[in-house]
């Protein structure tokens, strides 16, 4: 199958190099000229474990190739697949300025059948508003679909290629046989629907997945107060399918560049019908707060703040990306700087994306773990890094200040903690 691939952002530069993967001929297009011109020469400007080496094999082998030109790519595919951003606006409405335009752009170069389908996230009613769009410009046959992402930073390639399931989103038969043809290879779970609620889909998972953490997180306020381990009231609920044990982790809430966003503007599209989505402004209420659990247990430990050295482990929204949009990180520091502390902060791989946007005098950017630790009055964990995890906690206690350990992510067990000298913090656990 030739497949043209529009937008090299996350979404479509993994499921480019997927299909591609899978055998199909694919362009990968954007109008950045600079990042196609890096694509080309094998730089990925994402941190995806897995994805350097594959893109480099398959160009190599001739079945996937990078493009400016939009034209060269359509006229040739017999899928498109729409994969630009949707950034939220001021009032968290999804951004359709960049969709819109690439359908008009479409609509000028297409040269027959071809099936077009959306894969960015995209509010209901947007795929058709791209097929109004095409048709105002081309009057041959064409059918579109909605064809949901719900990859993973860190794990995107794996998750491409081994989906708990495949939503398509089509009125159109033959746009559906197509769609199944492609992803047969990766799934047995292909789920057809109609556009509509293809679209929906996609919000109500990263709403409920959102809300889980949230929950999560609740309940671990609580058992903080009356003594319960959270850790194992999640694996006690868990084990009730109809709960099920994934995304349970309590911690100081979720960030990166789909959950807070999507969330809001599954509100937004709410309130666009009038509906008051209460339950899920609670869900993103409730993590804005959770992070400054942090600040607060540093407050209990320290008293004031003011002029303290306070460590800071992990920048990165989670671990496994370099990716920092909306991680929680960035307002846990901001607020130490307030508070008037000095931190000194380090991650594996998120340092330069962190100090691209969040850079302050009041910050020592360090070069290793203990590095950061070192002559600190309190360290906070707030990516859960293995490098973290596997840290030598008796040469951490002894780079010290003071051995406070604030653990956002609660990496470690009571057992290693309990043969230290550490007053130790964890996230709604008994210490
Ligand atoms: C999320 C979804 O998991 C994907 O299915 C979806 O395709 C993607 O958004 C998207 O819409 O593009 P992602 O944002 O890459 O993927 O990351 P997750 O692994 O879902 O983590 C999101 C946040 O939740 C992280 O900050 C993580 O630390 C936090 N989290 C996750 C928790 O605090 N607790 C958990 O139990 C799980």
């Amino acid at each position: 199958m030739k497949i043209a691939v529009i937008g090299t952002g996350y979404v479509g530069l993994v499921s480019g190099v997927c299909y591609a993967e899978l055998g199909h001929e694919v362009v990968c297009v954007d109008n950045d000229s600079a990042k196609i011109e890096k694509l080309r020469r094998g730089i990925i400007p994402i941190y995806e474990p897995g994805l350097e080496e594959m893109c480099a094999n398959l160009v190599l082998d001739g079945r996937l190739a990078f493009s400016e030109s939009l034209q060269d790519a359509v006229e040739e595919a017999e899928l498109v697949v729409i994969a630009v951003g949707t950034p939220p606006k001021e009032n968290g409405e999804a951004d359709m300025r960049y969709i819109e335009a690439v359908a008009a752009e479409l609509g000028d170069h297409m040269n027959g059948y071809k099936v077009v389908c959306v894969k960015s996230t995209v509010p209901v009613g947007t795929n058709e508003r791209v097929r109004e769009l095409i048709a105002a410009r081309y009057f041959g046959p064409f059918d579109v679909a909605s064809l949901p992402e719900f990859l993973r930073e860190g794990t995107a390639v794996h998750d491409t290629m081994n989906p708990d399931r495949v939503v398509i989103g089509s009125d159109s038969e033959r746009a559906i046989a197509l769609l199944k043809e492609l992803h047969a290879p990766l799934t047995p779970n292909l789920f057809v629907t109609d556009i509509r609620s293809s679209e929906m889909i996609k919000y109500a998972s990263n709403a409920f997945l959102a809300t889980k953490i949230s929950f999560i997180n609740e309940i671990a306020n609580i058992c903080e107060k009356v003594g319960a381990d959270v850790d194992d009231v999640a694996k006690g609920i868990g084990m009730d399918r109809r709960i099920g044990p994934s995304f349970l982790r309590a911690g100081i809430g979720y960030g990166g560049s789909c959950f807070p966003k999507d969330t809001k503007a599954l509100i937004q599209i709410a309130g666009n019908v009038k509906y008051d989505f209460k339950l899920l402004k609670a869900v993103v209420e409730v993590n804005r707060h959770q992070r400054f659990s942090v600040i607060d247990k540093l407050e209990d430990a320290l008293g004031s703040l003011d002029g303290m050295s306070i460590g800071v482990w992990g920048l990165a929204f989670k671990p496994d990306t370099d990716d920092v949009r909306e991680s929680p990180a960035i307002e846990i520091v901001g607020k130490l700087i307030e508070r008037g502390a000095k931190p000194r902060v380090y991650d594996p791989v998120a340092m330069d994306a962190f100090r691209r946007g969040h850079d302050h005098p009041a910050i020592t950017w360090c070069g290793s773990a203990l590095e950061a630790a070192r002559g600190c009055e309190a360290l906070c964990l707030l990516t859960e890094w293995r490098e973290f995890a596997e840290a030598d906690l008796l040469a951490l206690e002894e780079a010290m200040n003071r051995p406070i350990l604030v653990d956002g992510r609660n990496v470690f067990g009571g057992e290693r903690i309990g043969s230290t000298g550490f007053s130790y913090y964890p996230v709604g656990r008994p210490v």
